[in-house]
């Protein structure tokens, strides 16, 4: 079998990748060519244990669909090592070679700063407004990271933030209102996070994100933009997504009770699995089909740094509450909305005031009781007499 490569495609990539790519084992680059790279708007879930290399995976691939002209939106976990190769790499096989975009929340002076990128590389910090707005501020063509779980101190605020990011996409999509920025993949790593699947919190806030993530799933997927999830467990993400994805990355993992069929089968292997390794599950059918292919290491570059700070869920501080940020009050106050916060006077307050220091020897009380009864005494006398 023989592909033909558009030259335009071609140019966009290292000499030699596609060569390399069709060389793999079981018409694997045939696939990820046809399939991933040529089909827009084909959901992707990426899915094993912890450090098994998931997000290691999900970069490869994302460095593809950049070079082949998707716009890339990578909601940040917050984690050191997982987006600093966004910026550079030391390697120049895996750079993106790209513009950079973050996109912050505006409020809670909600900072991003990163150093040591080389100046050819643009990198812009936006602060958003609000979250209805995160979607219009993608730059068309670049990668943009949507830097997020780090300023909100309370899970369930990130989660109503997510929400308003997504609400109406669907409507909005169909609208044409993304079509600046669209072929794009929306990358969404540690999904379990904020998805409400059959693990982990199931409160309101997440059901109803993942209701509309999967509804608007088929939606994005016309419009040209694909949505890559990243988690630990199939069954961290809503029926509605799992339905709608028919492009999986298995890594190491228990997949024994696994509702898909083709990820069930390879549990036995998968379980074994070195991080390097992995498989593909396009539409059924599971690629390499008796090992798993090993996956080139994107890593992260020395000479980048990222550095988070602010809380967009903080309370408003006016000046009395900076001197509780002295002395180290203010994480307390923070959790709670200003006016719910009970201040309970002293008790020692009301103490009365101690008798004067009379020097060396037992301090004399008066004796309320014995005051009484002779007050009662006397004034009892007077009404005789
Ligand atoms: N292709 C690879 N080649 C060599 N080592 C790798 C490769 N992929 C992953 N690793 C190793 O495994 C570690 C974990 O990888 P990664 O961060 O991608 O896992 P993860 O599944 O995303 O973990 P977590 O659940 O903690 O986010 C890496 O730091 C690296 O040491
Ligand atoms: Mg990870």
């Amino acid at each position: 079998m023989t592909t033909n490569v558009f030259p335009s495609v071609r140019n966009k990539f290292p000499d030699g990748f596609f060569d390399k790519l069709f060389a793999l084992p079981d018409s694997l680059g045939y696939e990820i060519y046809h399939q991933i790279l040529l089909t827009k708007g084909g959901h992707i879930t990426d899915i094993g244990n912890s450090r098994g290399g998931k997000t290691e995976k999900k970069k490869w691939l994302l460095l593809q669909l950049s070079r082949i002209g998707e716009t890339i939106i990578e909601f940040d976990t917050g984690k050191e090592g997982d987006i600093e190769c966004y910026f550079w790499n030391d390697n120049p096989e895996f750079r993106f070679n790209k513009p950079v975009t973050v996109l912050v929340p505006y409020e809670g002076e909600c900072k991003f700063e990163v150093t040591g990128v080389p100046e050819e590389i643009r990198v812009q910090v936006l602060p958003v407004p609000s979250p209805e707005l995160m979607l219009d501020m993608i730059q068309p063509g670049e990668i943009n990271i949507v830097s997020l779980r780090n300023y909100f101190d309370d899970p369930k605020e990130l989660k109503k933030y997510f929400r308003r990011i997504f609400q109406n996409a669907a409507l909005r999509a169909r609208r044409g209102e993304f079509k600046k920025w669209s072929p794009a993949c929306i990358s969404i790593d540690e999904a379990h996070e904020v998805t409400g699947g059959q693990r982990g919190s199931l409160d309101g806030e997440s059901v109803a994100l993942t209701l509309e993530l999967g509804n608007m799933e088929r939606q994005l997927a016309s419009s040209k933009i694909r949505l890559f999830f990243t988690t630990q467990e199939l069954e961290d993400l809503s029926k509605p997504i799992r339905k709608n994805t028919h492009i999986f990355i298995v890594n190491r993992g228990d997949y024994s009770t696994c509702e898909n069929k083709k990820i069930r089968w390879l549990s036995g292997f998968a379980s074994r699995a070195f991080p390097n390794q992995g498989w593909f599950v396009i539409h059924g059918e599971h690629y390499y089909k008796n090992f798993p292919v090993d996956f080139p290491y994107v890593g992260s570059p020395e000479c980048v740094t990222v550095t988070r700070s602010g809380a967009a869920d903080a309370p408003f501080m006016d000046d009395g509450d900076e001197e509780l940020l002295l002395d180290g009050g203010y994480l307390a106050v923070s959790h709670f909305p200003r006016e719910e916060v009970i201040r309970v006077g002293s008790p020692f307050a009301d103490l009365p005031e101690l008798p004067p220091d009379t020097g060396p020897g037992p301090v004399e009380f008066v004796n309320v009781w014995e005051q009484k009864e002779e007050s009662k005494k006397s004034e009892g006398e007077k009404n005789e007499s």
